[in-house]
C-alpha cells in the first residue's frame, strides 16, 4: 500500500516495524469522522480557488461514496494500510485518480487525526447525554410507581433512618444530572477545530478554516496552531467525565446487588439480566450489575493511561499520542454499554413491599424523630441525644420495646417525654415529619417526581 510520506526514503519501512506502528486495525473506528473532515476540508479548498472545482467535486463525489460504504459496514480496510487516513486517502486515489492527491493541501495528520477524534467526541458525547437522561427517565418512572414504599436508609452499610424508595432512587438522578452537566461542560472545549493548523505552524495558503469550523459543526476554531495539534487535554476530560459517571453506576449497581441478597430481600430482577450457577441449582445471580459495577474500573484505568501518555510530552505532536485511541474507544464504548442496560434494567425490577414494610417497623430507626421530639418539647440536642441513647441501650438490655413503655416510666428517663411521644413509632409516620428542603418527606418527593417529569420530558 502507498505510504503517504515515501518519496525521501531509499529504503523500505521494516516488517516489524510496521507491526509495532500501524493503527488502521483500531482507528478505523474513525473513518466515518475522517470522510466528514476531508468533504469540509475539500469543499473549504474549492471555495479559496486552492483546488480546481472540478477537483474539489470528484473528491467530495468519491468520498461521499466511501461514507456510504461505512454506514453499509461494506468498506473493508486494508490491513497493510498505515493508518485510516492513509486507508482513506488510497482508496480514494483508486476511484478517482490524480484529483485525489490536492486533497492533502495545507493539512498535516497532525491535524487531521486530532479533528477526527474530536468530531468522535462531540458526536459519542451527545450519545451518552441522551443515553444518561434515559437512564434518568427509567429511574424516575421507577420513583413515581413506588412512591409509597419505605425503606431502610443505610450509613456505614448499618440501618439508619427509614426513607422513601423514591428518595433513594432520586439520589441516582441528582448524580446523573451532575453527570450530564459534565459532558455538556466538556463540549465547549471538544468542540474547537483544529483543522488547517497543518503539521503545527499554519499553512501559506489562503484557507479559510473559519468556514471548515462551521461546516463541521464546531463551535469556534482553534487559535494556536501549535497547541491544536499538541493538545489531548480534550480526551482527558471526556474520560475524567466517563470515569466519575461510572462511579455513579458501580454505587446503583451495589445498592441493587445488596438488595437483592436474601439477607436484604427487597427486591427482584428480571431473568434477563441474571444467571444461574452450574453447581448450586437455587442460585440466581446479578452478574450484569456485577459486571457494570466491575467493568467501571476501566475508566480510570483508560484516564490514568492517557494521562501518563501525555505527560512530559514536548510539543507539538509525538507518535505517543497515537496511542489515545484504544483507551477513548474503549471507555466510550463501555460506558455507553452500561447505561443502556441500567436503563432496561430498571423497569424490570420488583420491589418485595411486603418484606420492606416488615424491616421499617424496627424502632432503632424512630431514634432521631424521637430526639427532635424532645428538642421540639424543650430539651437541648445534647441531653435529648443521651436520653434516647440511654434507653435504647435500656431496650437492647432487656429486649424491650420503647412503645412498651409507661409514659411514667418514660418520664423518669425525660420530663419532656408526653403521650403523644408514641405517635411517632411508625414509618409512615417517620418520612412524614421531616420538613427540610431536600428531605424524604412524601410530599417534598412527589413534587421532585414531578420536576424530574418535567424536566426530563
Ligand atoms: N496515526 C497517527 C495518529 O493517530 C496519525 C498522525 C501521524 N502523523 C505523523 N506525522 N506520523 O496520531
Amino acid at each position: 500500500m502507498p505510504r503517504l510520506w515515501g518519496s525521501r526514503f531509499k529504503g523500505e519501512f521494516g516488517e516489524l516495524s510496521k507491526k509495532f506502528t500501524f493503527s488502521v486495525h483500531y482507528d478505523s473506528k474513525l473513518a466515518l469522522y475522517d470522510c466528514l473532515g476531508s468533504i469540509a476540508h475539500a469543499e473549504m479548498l474549492s471555495e479559496t480557488g486552492i483546488i480546481p472545482k472540478k477537483d474539489a467535486s470528484d473528491i467530495t463525489k468519491g468520498l461521499k461514496k466511501i461514507v456510504s460504504e461505512i454506514e453499509k459496514g461494506t468498506y473493508v480496510f486494508e490491513p497493510t494500510s498505515e493508518d485510516v487516513h492513509t486507508d482513506i486517502q488510497n482508496r480514494l486515489k483508486k476511484m478517482i485518480g490524480r484529483p485525489a492527491d490536492r486533497l492533502h493541501a495545507a493539512r498535516s495528520r497532525n491535524d487531521q487525526v486530532v479533528t477526527d477524534v474530536r468530531l468522535y467526541c462531540m458526536d459519542h458525547i451527545q450519545a451518552i447525554i441522551a443515553m444518561i437522561r434515559k437512564l434518568q427517565r427509567s429511574i424516575v418512572t421507577f420513583a413515581d410507581k413506588h412512591q409509597d414504599v419505605i425503606i431502610p436508609g443505610y450509613t456505614h452499610l448499618q440501618a439508619a433512618q427509614v426513607v422513601l424508595l423514591s428518595h433513594h432512587m432520586l439520589a441516582y438522578v441528582e448524580m446523573l444530572e451532575r453527570d450530564k452537566d459534565r459532558f455538556v461542560d466538556a463540549l465547549k472545549r471538544v468542540a474547537i477545530n483544529p483543522l488547517g493548523s497543518c503539521a503545527l505552524s499554519g499553512s501559506s495558503l489562503p484557507i479559510d478554516r473559519n468556514s471548515v469550523t462551521k461546516k463541521l459543526g464546531f463551535l469556534e476554531t482553534s487559535a494556536n496552531s501549535m497547541d491544536s495539534v499538541a493538545d489531548r487535554d480534550f480526551i482527558l476530560e471526556t474520560l475524567s467525565d466517563i470515569s466519575i459517571t461510572g462511579v455513579h453506576l458501580s454505587r446503583m449497581c451495589e445498592d441493587l446487588i445488596l438488595w437483592v441478597t436474601s439477607e436484604f430481600n427487597f427486591i427482584k430482577l428480571d431473568d434477563a439480566f441474571c444467571t444461574g450457577s452450574s453447581i448450586m441449582p437455587h442460585k440466581k445471580n446479578p452478574d450484569v450489575l456485577e459486571l457494570i459495577r466491575g467493568s467501571s474500573s476501566k475508566f480510570p484505568g483508560h484516564l490514568m493511561e492517557l494521562t501518563i501518555l501525555m505527560k512530559g510530552l514536548p510539543l507539538t505532536y509525538n507518535r505517543d499520542m497515537q496511542l489515545d485511541k484504544p483507551a477513548l474507544f474503549g471507555s466510550v464504548e463501555t460506558i455507553q454499554a452500561m447505561l443502556t442496560l441500567m436503563s432496561e434494567l430498571f423497569g424490570g425490577i420488583k420491589v418485595n413491599r411486603e418484606r420492606l414494610a416488615e424491616r421499617v417497623k424496627d424502632e432503632y430507626f424512630f431514634s432521631v424523630d424521637i430526639l427532635e421530639y424532645l428538642v421540639r418539647k424543650g430539651a437541648s440536642y445534647r441531653e435529648a441525644h443521651d436520653t434516647v441513647g440511654v434507653i435504647v441501650k435500656e431496650c437492647l438490655d432487656r429486649g424491650s420495646k420503647l412503645a412498651d413503655m409507661s409514659i411514667t416510666n418514660l418520664k423518669k428517663y425525660s420530663m419532656y417525654f408526653e403521650t403523644d411521644v408514641k405517635n411517632l413509632l411508625t414509618p409512615e409516620i417517620s418520612v412524614q415529619i421531616k420538613r427540610s428542603v431536600g428531605s424524604t418527606n412524601p410530599a417534598m418527593v412527589k413534587a421532585q417526581i414531578t420536576r424530574w417529569k418535567n424536566r426530563l420530558k
